[in-house]
C-alpha cells in the first residue's frame, strides 16, 4: 500500500478505498471541525433560493446549515464520488425531508450537474483541490460572480510542531497525497478573484473564500 507522504498527486482509486472504510463511523470523526464547517458555510453568504454544489459532500453534514440558508426554493447539489458515503448522504436527505437536495455520485472531474449554481463549498477536500481536472469541472458548473469556499487541513507555522504532528496525522488518514498541504487552496485561487485566506486550530485548517471569474485560468 502507498501512503499519501509518498504520492505526488491524488489517487482516485486510493480516495475511494479510504472513504468505502471510514463511512460508517465518518460522522464521528469529524465532530472537531464542526465549527470550521459553520464558519465556511457562512462565507458563501447563501441567500434563500439560491443553489449550492457541495464537493465532496461525503455523508452530507453541511445539508442541513446550507438547507437553512437557501431554503425549501433554494437547491442543493451533492458531489460525492464514494457510494458508501454517498449511502449516508441519502439517508441525512430522506430523514430531513429535503426535496431540493440532489445527490451526484461521481468523481469531481467528471459529474455533470444541470444549470448553473450561485455557489461552492469545498469542505475537507484535499484531494478534490489539488486536481485541476476537479476543479475545472466543478468551476464549470457556476456563474460568474458564484461565492466560492475551500477549507480544510494544513501544515501550520513549523514552530507549531504539536499542530503540523497532527496534520500529519490526520491528513495520512484522509488524503491520498500531502502535495500542497502548504497551501491547499492555491489551485483553486488561480479561477478566483477577491481571495481572502485565513488560519483556525492553531494554523492547522484554512478557510479560504473568493468569486469566480470564467476568465482567469
Ligand atoms: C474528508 S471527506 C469530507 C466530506 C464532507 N465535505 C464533509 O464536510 O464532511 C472528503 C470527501 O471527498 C470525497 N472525495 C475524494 N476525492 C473525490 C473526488 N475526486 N471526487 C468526488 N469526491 C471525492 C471522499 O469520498 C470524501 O467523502
Amino acid at each position: 500500500m502507498q501512503l499519501p507522504a509518498t504520492r505526488r498527486a491524488p489517487d482516485r482509486a486510493a480516495a475511494l478505498a479510504q472513504y468505502r472504510r471510514r463511512a460508517a463511523f465518518y460522522d464521528q470523526e469529524l465532530v472537531l471541525f464542526e465549527p470550521i464547517r459553520t464558519e465556511a458555510i457562512e462565507s458563501l453568504d447563501l441567500r434563500p433560493g439560491d443553489t449550492v454544489l457541495d464537493v465532496g459532500c461525503g455523508t452530507g453534514l453541511s445539508f442541513e446549515p446550507l438547507h437553512s440558508l437557501v431554503g425549501d426554493e433554494g437547491r442543493i447539489v451533492g458531489i460525492e464520488q464514494c457510494p458508501e458515503m454517498m449511502a449516508q448522504a441519502r439517508d441525512r436527505v430522506r430523514e430531513g425531508h429535503w426535496d431540493n437536495v440532489e445527490l451526484v455520485c461521481a468523481p469531481a472531474a467528471t459529474a455533470r450537474v444541470a444549470g448553473l449554481a450561485d455557489a461552492a463549498l469545498f469542505h475537507f477536500t484535499h484531494d478534490v483541490l489539488r486536481e485541476s481536472a476537479s476543479i475545472g469541472n466543478m468551476l464549470a458548473h457556476l456563474k460568474r460572480g458564484a461565492r466560492v469556499v475551500a477549507s480544510g487541513l494544513q501544515w501550520a507555522p513549523p514552530w507549531v510542531w504539536p499542530a503540523n504532528a497532527f496534520v500529519l496525522l490526520a491528513a495520512m488518514y484522509s488524503v491520498t497525497s500531502l502535495e500542497g498541504l502548504g497551501h491547499p487552496w492555491d489551485k483553486l485561487a488561480r479561477r478566483l478573484t477577491d481571495v481572502q485566506v485565513h488560519s483556525a486550530l492553531m494554523g492547522s485548517v484554512y478557510i479560504a473564500r473568493g468569486v469566480y471569474q470564467p476568465d482567469l485560468h
